[in-house]
């Protein structure tokens, strides 16, 4: 059966640099495998229990986790803000890890890459990415996923200048891959 990997970008800027390292990995996924996006984090609402209650459950919140549950592997691309992950995408997965005990956040193969400042996104992988692995999930590590100045050599719609970018993204879906299907996924 063909993996299922969903893409997630971590940043809302209209030209962002993030939104094009997911359009990139999806130009260049294997034919074999399923490769769709969500781009819709924004219009999350803030995380609040109340809405727990399943007749006050936002719809685009109920798509949102079925969404992650379909997907085998997770392509995740986003900014470091101030050493640390985007308020929108920690949002998102605050409400994917819901209900405690089902939830849809676990499980999955996840790269995280980082097109961020002069960091690279270093301390936000680090810190999302053992959040993550302590949800249940199986984190890429190698080759590393940082980007340094990325956005001026990645353009919103999946096109960059820089050839090694293009390759790091390949490598890192191939590796994704290869670990979903080692998992038996
Ligand atoms: C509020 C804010 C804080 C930031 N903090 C960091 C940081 O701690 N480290 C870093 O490398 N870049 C930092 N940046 C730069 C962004 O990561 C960078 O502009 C990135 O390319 C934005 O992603 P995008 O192109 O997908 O919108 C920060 C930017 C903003 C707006």
């Amino acid at each position: 059966m063909s993996i299922h990997i969903l893409g997630i970008f971590g940043s809302l800027r209209q030209e962002s640099s993030n939104q094009g390292l997911v359009k990139l990995a999806q130009k260049l996924a294997p034919t074999d495998v399923t490769f769709t996006f969500y781009d819709k984090i924004g219009s999350l609402p803030f995380y609040n229990e109340d809405l727990e209650e399943p007749s006050r459950t936002p719809s685009n919140v109920v798509e949102w986790r079925n969404l992650v549950t379909s997907a085998d592997a997770l392509f995740i691309a986003s900014p470091e803000y101030n050493f640390g992950p985007s308020a929108v995408l920690k949002n998102a997965i605050d409400w994917a890890t819901r209900p405690m005990g089902q939830h849809a956040l676990s499980g999955k193969v996840i790269s995280l890459m980082s097109s961020s400042g002069g960091t690279g996104g270093a301390h936000m992988i680090e810190q999302l990415g053992g959040i993550l692995g302590l949800l249940g999930n199986t984190m890429l590590s190698e080759p590393s996923g940082q980007i340094a100045k990325g956005a001026d050599r990645i353009s919103a719609n999946g096109t960059t200048t820089d050839p090694a970018i293009e390759a790091l993204v390949r490598t890192r879906l191939q590796a994704l891959v290869d670990t979903a299907n080692n998992l038996g996924k």
